[in-house]
């Protein structure tokens, strides 16, 4: 990948893993635990290109919120447990290799950044809550008050850094996000963790790694 100047990453799914809230409440939840987590992040999704197409932005926590709620309801999960898994939400675990490769870009001299559906203070207590400290911005929609993948959030970046968007290597674990980027004109690398299909929505990415830390090779 050539002429690269910035490498902005999705949070959810991609650097942060959006199962560890259930999966950490699993002996309450029982077997159903997996399946109530993807029915949760579905569902989250959902809502938020609802709401975007409806054009009735509410913050990604209120979504959260109102998905979790749902979902509960859906796979029949002790109501008292929404407090406690929403607190979860707020501090994600990391995938096991996303401290030690973004050390190591950091020594690189990229630009990094976020750019995540969340809001500004759930990003920032995520990235704090796991000690990394090496972005430059945490990018909201927040700003632009609608979510991914319209284009507008995938502008928030280039306008800021005043760069080409061929200049962005952007990384996502969310084929969609993949899709979002790469149309808008980023050089989109798929995080492929789980050797899915890919979409066919015009964009199919150049780059595909199974692990973050394959970035390292490409960039
Ligand atoms: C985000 C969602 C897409 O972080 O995972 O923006």
């Amino acid at each position: 990948m050539k002429n690269i100047k910035a490498i902005i990453f999705d949070a959810y799914g991609t650097l942060f893993d959006v199962n560890s809230a259930a999966e950490k409440c699993k002996d309450k939840i029982g077997n159903k635990w997996e399946s109530f987590s993807n029915y949760w992040r579905t569902t989250q999704l959902e809502y938020t290109w609802l709401r975007s197409l409806m054009k009735r932005h509410k913050d990604f926590w209120k979504v959260t919120e109102d998905s979790l709620d749902k979902s509960m309801k859906v796979f029949n999960i002790n109501p008292n447990m929404k407090s406690q898994l929403l607190d979860l939400y707020k501090v994600l675990s990391p995938y096991p290799e996303v401290n030690e490769t973004l050390q190591l870009l950091k020594e690189k001299n990229y630009k990094l950044s976020i750019l995540s559906n969340g809001t500004p203070s759930l990003l920032k207590e995520l990235v704090s809550s796991n000690n990394l400290k090496v972005f430059d911005d945490i990018f909201s929609v927040e700003e632009v008050g609608i979510f991914k993948p319209d284009s507008m959030v995938y502008d928030i970046p280039i306008k800021k850094y005043k760069i080409e968007k061929h200049e962005v290597a952007f990384l996502s674990a969310n084929t969609w996000d993949v899709s979002g980027g790469g149309n808008y004109g980023y050089k989109a690398i798929w995080l492929n963790r789980n050797n899915i299909i890919f979409d066919n929505l015009d964009y199919f990415p150049e780059n595909q790694i199974n692990n973050l830390k394959d970035l390292l090779d490409i960039i």
